[in-house]
């Protein structure tokens, strides 16, 4: 059995603010028994090397902590500080955890909010599920798929489709995973389950839980509680829990 903490966008800023909602979860996984915890992009507000250097210092655990960029990131100072390496190619990992295998694909476009999987990425995927031979978890940061909410969407994933091909030629993905919305959702792509995690700095507003009109001044709801998933892959089933993070 499999246990992932799969959390996303903190957003470190430098405010106490983000600190605290990621210290309170990191806080609360400690006493959690996982065999791996996955935050899936967004890690800064800026790209800031002094943000890394928070998220460095405070994304640690004693199990894997594995992390994706996301549009608010950048990949030199996310490389210089995280990775110890130069450079500007798009951050695409392979990790080996809990029995598992995590395909950290890189989906920003330097400079945009919106999403894509480059050539170069979709290639790498392709020939990690050609090899693999456990469970795989592919993780993203921009969702796929329309999470409901209008603004959030105008900045998803600008090539599901590719993705969906180049999965769905696979027999060993255990799920799509993925954070940018802020919103805890669970859907279907490509014939998989796909997650998208909560926000730890921040939650989606929906159109229908509100009156006002949605811009993105007022899109984010900044005092709802931070929230994770646990997911849970045993025998071939996965399920996901959704968890408030306890204050
Ligand atoms: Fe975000
Ligand atoms: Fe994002």
């Amino acid at each position: 059995m499999s246990i992932i903490a799969h959390l996303s966008d903190p957003h470190f800023d430098g405010s106490e603010r983000a600190l605290a909602r990621s210290r309170r979860t990191m806080a609360y996984l400690r006493g959690c028994d996982v065999d791996v915890i996955l935050v899936t992009g967004d890690l800064t507000d800026h790209g800031d090397v002094k943000e890394y250097e928070q998220v460095k210092a405070e994304l640690v655990a004693d199990v894997p902590v594995l992390l994706l960029p996301g549009n608010h990131d950048d990949r030199a100072a996310y490389r210089k500080v995280l990775l110890g390496d130069d450079g500007t190619a798009p951050i695409n990992q392979l990790r080996r955890a809990g029995g598992a295998l995590f395909a950290l694909c890189d989906s920003t476009i330097p400079g945009k909010h919106e999403g894509l999987l480059a050539p170069e990425t979709l290639d790498w995927l392709r020939g990690v599920l050609a090899e693999a031979e456990e469970p795989v978890f592919v993780c993203l940061h921009h969702h796929p798929i329309r999470v409901n909410n209008p603004l959030l969407d105008s900045i998803r994933l600008r090539n599901p489709d590719e993705l969906a091909a180049v999965v769905s030629a696979s027999s060993t993905v255990a799920a799509v995973l993925c954070g940018h919305a802020h919103a805890a959702a669970a859907a279907t792509f490509a014939g998989l389950p796909l997650v998208a995690a909560p926000g730890i700095f921040s939650t989606t507003r929906l159109p229908w839980t509100t009156t006002d009109e949605l811009a993105w001044s007022n899109t984010f709801d900044r005092d709802d509680v931070p929230g994770l998933v646990f997911h849970v892959l045993e025998d071939g089933q996965l399920t996901s829990h959704f968890r408030s993070v306890p204050s």
